[in-house]
């Protein structure tokens, strides 16, 4: 079986070292010229050139996508999708592959892509990824996942290359939806989370209380799990996928205001720098 990871980053590089592991034939596809070398070092058959690429049964899609004037934009995933497609149609191919798209996104896309850019010639699933590159052992490529899918079929073929090859533990939801939400909405909750540490510590100064102390002591309680306020939300992530999950109707109120204590102790860090 060819299986073919686009995209050779963060979450790309290991999942395609992983599948290697797995003993299947994996190819690598990158626009980045370093993202293939590192991958290369690696042991993956990797490329910038999309021609060398054979066709594959499987494709995994971890390219990034991220925002444009602050709303999502998924240009880079209808890209590689429109790619997969130009392969299958070169090979004449009729044999039915399967699409996972492991990227985040926003509920809708998926179906979106099925219907409109592989005309449902294809079986396809959101497996969306939960790395943590902090902890690549238990938070990495093989940790329990949701999985969606666009029908039962696209579902039985996703469940048994992740589950029965792969040996991810995975948690089934009945639409392909549900998975796309699944993982934005952890991100949005999150977000929250931080904000409010963030909102603790910015009260904890002007009051003149001690933030670490206070934290430590709620800490305490059985249902209560403040986290740490550091230097603000890191990554890319939270803000972009906090982003995605405010885009998708106007009743995100919490997240919203989340975002304005955040932007409120970016200032204050500033400050105090
Ligand atoms: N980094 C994480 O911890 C993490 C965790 C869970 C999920 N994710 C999600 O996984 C996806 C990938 O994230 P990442 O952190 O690996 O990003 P990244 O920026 O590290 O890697 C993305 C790779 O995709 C490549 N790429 C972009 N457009 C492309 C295109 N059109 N064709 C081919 N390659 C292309 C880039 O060159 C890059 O190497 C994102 O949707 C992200 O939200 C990331």
């Amino acid at each position: 079986m060819n299986v073919c990871v686009l995209g050779l980053g963060e979450v790309g590089l290991p999942s395609a070292r992983y599948i290697l592991e797995k003993n299947m034939k994996v190819f690598g596809y990158d626009i980045n010229e370093d993202a293939v070398g590192r991958a290369k070092k690696l042991g993956i058959e990797a490329t910038t050139d999309w021609r060398k690429i054979p066709f594959s049964q499987v494709y995994i899609i971890c390219v990034y996508a991220g925002l444009k004037n602050d709303s999502p934009d998924f240009s880079s995933i209808y890209e590689v999708c429109r790619k997969i497609v130009e392969k299958k149609r070169e090979t004449s191919t009729s044999e039915k592959c399967l699409i996972s798209i492991e990227s985040k996104i926003i509920p809708g896309l998926c179906r979106k892509l099925y219907e409109e850019i592989f005309k449902r010639h294809v079986y396809l699933v959101h497996v969306p990824h939960r790395f943590w590159g902090g902890d690549p052992v238990r938070h990495g490529v093989r940790q329990s996942r949701v999985i969606g899918a666009v029908d039962d079929a696209s579902l039985r073929k996703g469940w048994a290359f992740y589950n029965d090859l792969l040996r991810i533990p995975l948690h089934k939801v009945s639409s392909i939806e549900v998975a796309e939400m699944s993982k934005i909405s952890e991100q949005a909750f999150r977000y929250i989370q931080i904000a409010f540490a963030e909102e603790l510590k910015m009260v904890c100064n002007e009051l003149g209380m001690n933030f670490d102390e206070l934290r430590i002591a709620c800490n305490t309680k059985w249902n209560i799990e403040i986290p740490e306020a550091r230097d603000g939300i890191g990554g890319h992530c939270l803000p972009k996928d906090s982003r995605y999950f405010t885009s998708l109707t106007g009743l995100a109120r919490l997240v919203q205001s989340a975002m304005q204590v955040y932007d409120a102790y970016k200032k204050m860090i500033r400050k105090l720098k």
